[in-house]
């Protein structure tokens, strides 16, 4: 099968993108991570794809604040596409991208976020599920489109609330789903079992192995 291409956008650790590197490198998802993107020079996640040999580039987010000006932007893209990327994966990148961009790769960008959506979009979801009381919690990875953390949901995961968590240790187990659903996402991706139809995400069965493939 031919392997995803797939370039990342991060801004931090870099776990998550750990996570799909692993699983990338030792042949248990078909996808292959061929460019690494930051916004932040010295970002933890810029050196996990160096280990890994993957290129990794840190492109200047321009002057605004919470996105990409539009030359950034530009320079995103290209890198994008001199590397021959199929999807986008957003792991921890903060900075909303404009309609040009979404446009560009439409149905092809996706995030994880780190609480069961349409439940506590936005920053510091863990702390706000733990501060409004839920009993479960847990991650979603979903296609982004123009609204903050809104887009057609892939998977999910729940982690429930134990009675002795706090905001930090539920966190962590969420994160560990996280490192389990953001691979196997786009494994499905991967294998086209993946069709968008309005809000709803269809997965589709696995293609029945033809006479002679191995098992
Ligand atoms: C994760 O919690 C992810 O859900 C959110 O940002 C965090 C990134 O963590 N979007 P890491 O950089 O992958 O460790």
């Amino acid at each position: 099968m031919k392997r995803l291409r797939l370039g990342v956008l991060a801004s931090g650790r870099g776990s998550n993108l750990g996570a799909i590197l692993e699983r990338s490198l030792n042949g248990s998802i078909d996808v292959e991570v061929v460019v690494v993107i930051s916004d932040v020079e010295d970002a933890a996640a810029l050196d996990r794809a160096r280990a890994a040999d993957v290129p990794a580039l840190f492109i200047p987010p321009g002057d605004y604040r919470t996105r990409l000006t539009r030359e950034a932007e530009a320079a995103y893209l290209e890198a994008l596409e001199h590397h021959s990327v199929d999807v986008v994966a957003l792991a921890g990148f903060m900075r909303i991208l404009h309609d040009s961009f979404l446009e560009r790769y439409a149905g092809r960008i996706v995030n994880i976020h780190p609480s069961l959506l349409p439940s506590f979009p936005g920053l510091h979801a863990q702390r706000q599920a733990f501060e409004y009381g839920v009993r479960w919690s847990g991650c979603t990875v979903h296609f982004v489109d123009a609204g903050v953390d809104r887009g057609p949901i892939i998977l999910q995961k729940a982690v429930p609330v134990l009675p002795h968590d706090t905001a930090d240790t539920l966190a962590a187990r969420i994160l560990e789903q996280e490192h389990e659903a953001y691979p196997e996402a786009l494994q499905l991706i991967a294998e086209g079992r993946v069709r968008i139809d309005g809000r709803r995400v269809i997965t589709l069965p696995p293609a029945p192995q033809g006479p002679g493939e191995a098992t």
